[in-house]
């Protein structure tokens, strides 16, 4: 019998499980959060995944369950556990990538390196921590945050009043995350793949590029230095001590002493791995099929000397990609393009486009090129 995996939000990286599954044989089902959705071309549900009635009713039937976001709310995680409902990353681990506070403790406590870190709950609070840390902080929102919203860096307190006012009226008591601003030579993903047996797969560890927050590009390997030779490991020390299954990325800073800190996790494929479709034996939405269902993990290698993904972002509102298809594709036949199905807005990810080869240069303008076609 078929392997059915049942996925929790209907974005683009459950619409990039697709094929896979697709080529396994695996049954995949989405829960989207609206019709439409960029998943929708697997088996979708519409429903709510705050709702545990929801979200159980999609569980019925499916081997296990997995995501697109972390955003299910723990006592949902809980009630599908407890019906029997496999769930893979786990609630518990999965609790580490909701909460950059959470993040911050548990990382710390394993002993993994980090930026320079407090909970802040007031404007006080935070100026005494800018102080303490050369004048400047980078303040995040603990929960919600993503492409950069959520995260600010700020010379004054002043600068996020908005953000304390928005946990005094949620009177939960929650805080924000202050972090020491960090002088990072460049940003590096290191992306590993766990099974519930322990199985274990790393790709190559990349550079990322980020632009107002949001990623840009990615090239597949990073430059070898001292600090991506211990990415791998540091990566399996967390995926081991978190207890994570399924896909993990590592978002690292490289700093300019050549250490290596980790900013921050997800669990589940990751926009750092977006590369590893064309440019790895096994792409990152395989393994993590793989790894969910318990199977035998693929290999990771590359399959070129250098890859290269650029992320497109939308620009006119109700323009979609395929519109620019015979300028874009005519551009470098030999450049990948993936569209995610989703109506253009300026700075959303509405696709992305991947080129290989062995000259680095060269693979970075032609994948460039290939961009500027849909701006
Ligand atoms: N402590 C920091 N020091 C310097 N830059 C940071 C720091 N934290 C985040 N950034 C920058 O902001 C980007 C987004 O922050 P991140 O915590 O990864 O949030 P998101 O959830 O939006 O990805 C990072 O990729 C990095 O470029
Ligand atoms: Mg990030």
């Amino acid at each position: 019998m078929s392997p059915i995996v049942g996925v929790i939000g209907g974005g683009q990286l459950a619409r990039m499980m697709i094929p896979p599954a697709v080529e396994l044989g695996i049954e995949l089902r989405v829960l989207a959060e609206a019709d439409g959705a960029s998943a929708a071309l697997a088996a979708t549900a519409v429903g709510d995944h705050r709702d545990a009635d929801a979200v159980l009713a999609f569980a019925q039937g499916v081997d296990v369950i997995t995501f697109d976001h972390e955003h299910v709310p723990q006592a949902v995680l809980a009630r599908l556990v407890e019906a029997g409902v496999a769930v893979h990353p786990a609630p518990e681990a999965l609790a580490v990538a909701q909460d950059k506070l959470v993040m911050r403790r548990r990382l710390a406590a394993l002993g993994a390196p980090v930026p320079d870190w407090a909970p802040v709950t007031g404007a006080a609070e935070l100026d005494d921590f800018i102080a303490a840390h050369g004048g400047r902080a980078v303040v995040k929102t603990a929960r919600g945050g993503y492409d950069g919203k959520g995260v600010k860096a700020v010379r004054s307190a002043a600068e996020v009043t908005d953000w304390f006012r928005a946990l005094d009226e949620d009177g939960r008591g929650g805080a924000l995350l202050a972090e020491e601003q960090v002088d990072f030579e460049r940003e590096l993903a290191q992306l590993v793949a766990r099974s519930p047996s322990g199985g274990f797969a790393a790709w190559p560890v990349v550079e990322t590029v980020q632009r107002d927050g949001i990623c840009v590009e990615v090239l597949a390997p990073a430059a070898a230095s001292t600090a991506t030779s211990g990415a791998a490991d540091l990566a399996r020390s967390i995926a081991e001590g978190l207890g994570v299954t399924g896909v993990l990325a590592v978002e690292l800073f490289e700093t300019t002493e050549g250490a290596l800190l980790v900013n921050e996790l997800a669990m589940r494929p990751h926009n750092s791995g977006h590369w590893s479709i064309e440019g790895a034996m096994t792409s990152q939405f395989e393994q993590h099929l793989r790894a969910v269902l318990d199977l035998p993990l693929g290999t990771t290698d590359a399959r070129a000397d250098w890859t290269v993904m650029l992320n497109v972002l939308g620009g006119p509102e109700g323009e979609t990609l395929p519109d620019r298809y015979p300028a874009a594709l005519a551009a470098d036949p030999d450049v990948k393009v993936h569209a995610y199905g989703k109506a253009s807005r300026p700075g959303r990810k509405v696709g992305h486009v991947t080129a290989w080869g062995s000259d680095l240069d060269d693979v970075v303008a032609r994948a460039r090129a290939v961009a500027a076609a849909f701006d």
